[in-house]
């Protein structure tokens, strides 16, 4: 297990065999050496920064059936909404009062947003917000609808491919295609933005050698950033009766993925918080380095709930913020309220590097 930690250290790379065997093994001594390496290995590419993002979620209306989402087309019981253009700008002016330079646009699959209106929201934002970053999280579409969001002016977009195991994929997602979700993370990459991918730990039926799969196609891809948290049940879902995912697993998948691509940006989900009251805390010592604060207003917060508990965690957002700013310095680093690129994306840009 030692040796094999320290390759993967070294070399930010082990084949399949490997990690199985990493995952089959883990135990809390090599835990400890794992965090260690993922630690340091961020501090390498990112010092002690934290860098904040401002999430706006704009809707809660969705076509697709995922089992796992409280926002599933087929729950009946959630309470849809889905904001204007003019609301969403009020949203991302309070996180702009607080400095916030990125504004992550979230919702669910929702033909209400035609690329026509997507592309008037970002141009606004844009204009409102000229040194902000904006980040899309709004699903499947074509290479030309994509096209057209990053020509407004989109420079991330996050997409998690959920699971790498075709599969599970095709069993939690009966309406959707894993062929699709892989075509549109390479179309995203091909175009430019820097891509967000990652998975659920936890789903019913996930074995180590998916999470390798997971963990394998995340070095392949080589996305921006990488979102991975615990399932949490959601009682309004097929998956009601199943239990949540691990949290000691998430952060051994959430420090393996540090090490494979030690310059990914890596948050600390707000899952893990939910789960864990210093979820936050404990992932930014096992190589997380961005933090998300919902900029919705409370009221429409508690709509969408994609799992159970996610309401309250993210509630007062913006009174929250000198707290979120404590959790960060106690884990022992610091607030960053910079645009928080990614290395490879700001010497592509010819932004200069720190
Ligand atoms: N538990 C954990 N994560 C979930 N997501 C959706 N529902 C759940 C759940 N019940 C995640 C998905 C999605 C992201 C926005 O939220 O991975 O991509």
């Amino acid at each position: 297990m030692k040796s094999l930690l320290k390759k993967l250290y070294n070399t930010n790379s082990l084949d399949n065999d490997e990690l199985l065997y990493l995952l089959d093994n883990m135990n809390v001594e090599y835990q400890e050496l794992l965090f260690y390496y993922a630690n340091n290995t961020r501090i390498r590419n990112y010092g002690k920064k934290v860098y904040i993002r401002g999430l706006v979620e704009f809707s809660s209306y969705c076509k697709n059936t995922c089992k796992y989402c409280g926002i599933r087309c087929e729950n009946k019981k959630a309470d849809r909404y889905r904001m204007e253009l003019e609301e969403i700008i009020k949203c991302c002016n309070e996180g702009n009062k607080l400095d916030y330079k990125t504004f992550v646009l979230q919702s669910g699959e929702d033909a209400y947003y035609t690329d026509d209106l997507l592309v008037e929201i970002v141009l606004k934002i844009k204009s409102c917000f000229p040194n902000s970053a904006v980040t899309l999280s709004i699903g499947e579409k074509s290479y030309l609808t994509y096209k057209k969001l990053f020509n407004a002016g989109v420079d991330r977009y996050l997409l998690r491919h959920e699971t790498a195991s075709k599969e599970l994929y095709k069993e939690l997602h009966p309406r959707m295609s894993f062929e699709n979700r892989m075509r549109c993370l390479n179309d995203l990459k091909d175009i430019g933005y820097q891509v967000g991918a990652g998975f659920i730990v936890g789903l019913p039926n996930q074995t180590n050698e998916v999470l390798v799969k997971d963990l394998l196609y995340l070095k392949k891809l080589e996305p921006e950033m990488v979102g991975i948290g615990p399932l949490i049940i959601h009682p309004d879902t097929p998956l009601r009766n199943f239990k949540c995912g691990s949290l000691s697993k998430t952060f051994t998948c959430l420090a393996l993925t540090r090490l494979l691509l030690p310059d990914v940006l890596l948050p600390a989900t707000t899952a893990l918080n939910v789960v864990d009251p210093n979820g936050w805390g404990k992932a930014l010592k096992v190589g997380a380095n961005v933090i998300m604060l919902n900029l919705s207003p409370g009221y429409l917060r508690k709509k969408y709930e994609l799992y159970k508990g996610k309401a309250e965690v993210v509630d007062e957002a913006i009174k929250y913020f000198e707290e979120v700013k404590e959790i960060i310095n106690k884990a022992g680093y610091e607030m960053d309220m910079s645009r928080g690129d990614h290395k490879r994306w700001k010497r592509k840009e010819g932004i200069c590097c720190e």
